[in-house]
C-alpha cells in the first residue's frame, strides 16, 4: 500500500499518519519531521532548511526530492509507505512519477482555516521524539510533558500566528493544485478532517479498504 496524505497545515496529517501507519504496519514518511530532526541535529540539511521553515516557505524541491529518493530505498519501505507532507508541489509529484513509484490512494484531509488556526494554536510538540499533542483535544498525561519520552513539550517555531498565515497562503498557491493533479488520475479521495480524530482515522482506513 502506497498512500499520500494531502491537506493544509494543521489539518491533521501527522496525527492521522501515526494512527493509519500503526493499523497498516507501514512506515510514515514525513518530510517535515525529517527536516525538523535535521534542524535539531544541526546537520547541513537542517541548517539550509531552517530559514525556509521558520518563514513559512517551502524547502526547495530538489532538496526534498533527494530526501524522498533516499528514504523510499530503505528496507522498511518494501511493503509500502505513507507520505505525510509530500508531495507539496506539482514538481515534487512529477518527480515521484519519474521515480517509478505507483501510488494507490491520495487522501485529502479537509478542514476550514478557522479550525486549522485553533488546532495549530493549541498544538504542543515533543522536540525529542516528534509526538504531537493538543491542549484541549489530546492532552499529555502529565502537564506539558511528552507521554512517550517525558521531554518538555514546546510550541513549534513555525506555529507563530504570522507564520501560520504564510504557510496557509503557500499551501493554497503551491500545494492545493495537487488535488486536481491527482483527481485527474482518479486517485484522489476526500475525508472530513473536522471530525473527532478517531473517526477521521476510521474514514481513511475505509478509503483504503481496511
Ligand atoms: P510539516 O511538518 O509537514 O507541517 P505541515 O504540513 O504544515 O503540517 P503540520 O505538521 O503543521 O500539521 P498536520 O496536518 O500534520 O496536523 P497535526 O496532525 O499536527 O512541514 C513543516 C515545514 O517543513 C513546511 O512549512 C516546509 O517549510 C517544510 N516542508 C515539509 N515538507 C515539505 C515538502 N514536501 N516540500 C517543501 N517543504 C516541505 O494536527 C495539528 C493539531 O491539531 C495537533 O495539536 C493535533 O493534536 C490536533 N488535531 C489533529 N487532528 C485533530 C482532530 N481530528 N480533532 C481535534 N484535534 C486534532
Amino acid at each position: 500500500m502506497r498512500v499520500i496524505l494531502l491537506g493544509a497545515p494543521g489539518a491533521g496529517k501527522g496525527t492521522q499518519a501515526e494512527a493509519v501507519c500503526k493499523a497498516l504496519n507501514i512506515p510514515a514518511i514525513s518530510t517535515g519531521n525529517i527536516l525538523k530532526a535535521a534542524m535539531k541535529e544541526g546537520t547541513p540539511l537542517g541548517l539550509s532548511a531552517k530559514s525556509f521553515i521558520e518563514s513559512g516557505q517551502l524547502v526547495p524541491d530538489d532538496v526534498i526530492i533527494g530526501i524522498v529518493k533516499a528514504r523510499i530505498r530503505e528496507d522498511d519501505c518494501k511493503n509500502g509507505f505513507l507520505f505525510d507532507g509530500f508531495p507539496r508541489t506539482i514538481a515534487q509529484a512529477e518527480a515521484l512519477d519519474q521515480m517509478g513509484v505507483t501510488i494507490d490512494r491520495v487522501i485529502n484531509i479537509r478542514a476550514s482555516d478557522d479550525l486549522i488556526i485553533r488546532r495549530i494554536g493549541g498544538r504542543r510538540s515533543c522536540p525529542a521524539c516528534g509526538a504531537v499533542f493538543h491542549i484541549e483535544h489530546k492532552k499529555p498525561k502529565s502537564d506539558n510533558l511528552c507521554d512517550n519520552c517525558g521531554e518538555k513539550l514546546v510550541i513549534r517555531s513555525d506555529d507563530e500566528p504570522q507564520t501560520v498565515q504564510k504557510r496557509l497562503q503557500v499551501y493554497r498557491s503551491q500545494t492545493k493544485p495537487l488535488e486536481r493533479f491527482y483527481a485527474e488520475k482518479g486517485l484522489l479521495f476526500e475525508v472530513d478532517g473536522e471530525k473527532d480524530s478517531s473517526l477521521v482515522t476510521k474514514d481513511i482506513l475505509g478509503v483504503l479498504g481496511q
